[in-house]
């Protein structure tokens, strides 16, 4: 079959495969733990949902336009200055199918062929994806454990001077580490992106909601007023609101990068579905409480995770300070030739656990980082107990058996 050449460097996601293949294998009526998910397991606020079906019985069933209903982009703008301290208005939103699409959108109206695109490790995987499909080439920057997955300052502007790319991508709190980016290294960040004005950063912060054990998030566009006019932020209803399935994103940007999104977005799905629009309207309005119970909840099974996890020799993480993520090193698990066991490297390594514990994980290879696993703790307290359990149980095996 022909295909263009776009598609080269571009696979089908990983994380995807294994959740599907954990999930065949529970199909077969195997009981498996997944620490796979990328989704939040609570179900919809319910007056959002109310409000969804509201508007279907309206008759709100045909086409918004394309940038979003303009009450929706007006409210979008509203909560965004409540919550984070940056003005911003409905000129400055652009609603897309997901979060997924508006950082698309944002690549595609920026990036020409052969543009470089400045990517942290570990990154989520689908930045560089998304980077070659604009036909644009992605240089990563490598962060290390020891200094929690952060680019420093120092990494940074010795990329630029390297690469001179047109775009940085920031994700913060990050999938898949969930370490994040305090006020202190975005102000010394921002220092170094002020020399550079060629520089636009796309800042991620889809998990900004997700935050623990007291770390505040704060937006880049607050730290670095000045620069604001190079940052496209992209964020969405999927995480903090439990609203995956309802695809809906949305980018705050200089009003020009905005128009430009729209242009493409006008050509691939037009407008983000209409009624899921009238829902995310209601999203803006649920009380804080909401929110914050969704927030103790993951924090509660963080912890639980995090003790579990000490519990295991010969692996490690650092405390996740954002989204719904551990980040294990499995690096002594790796490169193994013992007894039954010959397991190279965390793509074997999570084959195995799935296949011996019937704990479903994801390689840290997908992520630019070889040697971890990401487990999500977006399940419930005593699944995670389980599979963890099971994880120590089929690593005992390996050393032991
Ligand atoms: C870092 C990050 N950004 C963006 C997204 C996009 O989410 P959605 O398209 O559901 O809004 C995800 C989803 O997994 C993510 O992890």
């Amino acid at each position: 079959m022909k295909k263009a050449h776009r598609l080269g460097q571009v696979q089908a996601s990983l994380t995807l495969a294994i959740t599907a293949k954990a999930a065949a294998m529970r199909a077969e009526g195997l009981d498996i733990v997944s620490f796979g998910a990328g989704e939040p397991d609570f179900n919809t606020p319910q007056p959002v949902i109310d409000a969804a079906k509201a508007a279907l019985d309206a008759g709100m069933t045909k086409y918004t336009p394309v940038a979003g209903l303009p009450a929706l982009r007006a409210a979008i703008a509203q909560w965004y200055e409540k919550q984070y301290g940056v003005e911003t208005t409905a000129d400055q939103v652009i609603v897309g199918v997901g979060g997924k699409q508006v950082i698309y959108n944002a690549i595609m109206s920026l990036i020409d062929d052969g543009d470089v695109v400045l990517i942290p490790t570990p990154y989520w995987l689908s930045y560089p994806a998304m980077v070659h499909l604009a036909g644009g080439r992605v240089e990563f920057v490598e962060t290390s454990e020891e200094e929690a997955f952060l680019m420093t300052p120092a990494m940074l502007e010795s990329a630029i001077q390297k690469h001179h790319p047109k775009l940085l991508i920031l994700n913060s709190p990050s999938n898949p580490t969930g370490q994040a980016y305090d006020e202190a290294i975005l102000r010394t960040l921002a220092e170094v992106l002020r020399k550079y004005p060629d520089v636009t950063i796309l800042w991620d912060n889809i998990y900004a909601h997700l935050t623990y054990d007291g770390f505040k998030h704060v937006e880049l566009s607050k730290v670095a007023p000045d620069l604001r006019e190079r940052i496209i932020t992209t964020s969405g209803f999927s995480k903090s609101f439990s609203m995956t399935g309802w695809r809906l994103g949305f980018a705050i940007a200089d009003p020009e990068r905005i128009k430009a999104m729209t242009t493409i977005q006008s050509h691939s799905t037009s407008n983000a579905t209409s009624f899921a629009q009238a829902g995310a309207l209601e999203a803006l309005k649920l009380d804080t409480s909401v929110l914050e119970e969704m927030r103790q909840t993951f924090a509660r099974r963080r912890s639980v995770m995090l003790e579990c996890i000490a519990g295991i020799p010969g692996v490690s993480c650092v405390a996740p300070k954002g989204a719904f993520y551990v980040f294990l090193n499995c690096k002594n698990y790796c490169n193994i030739e013992h007894g039954l066991h010959w397991i190279q490297n965390d793509l074997d390594l999570a084959k195995y656990i799935l296949e011996e514990g019937h704990v479903a994980t994801i390689p840290g290879s997908a992520f630019g980082a070889p040697g971890y696993l990401r487990l999500s703790f977006a399940l419930d307290e005593e699944s995670i107990r389980k599979g963890i359990g099971r994880i120590a149980e089929a690593l005992d095996k390996v050393m032991n058996e």
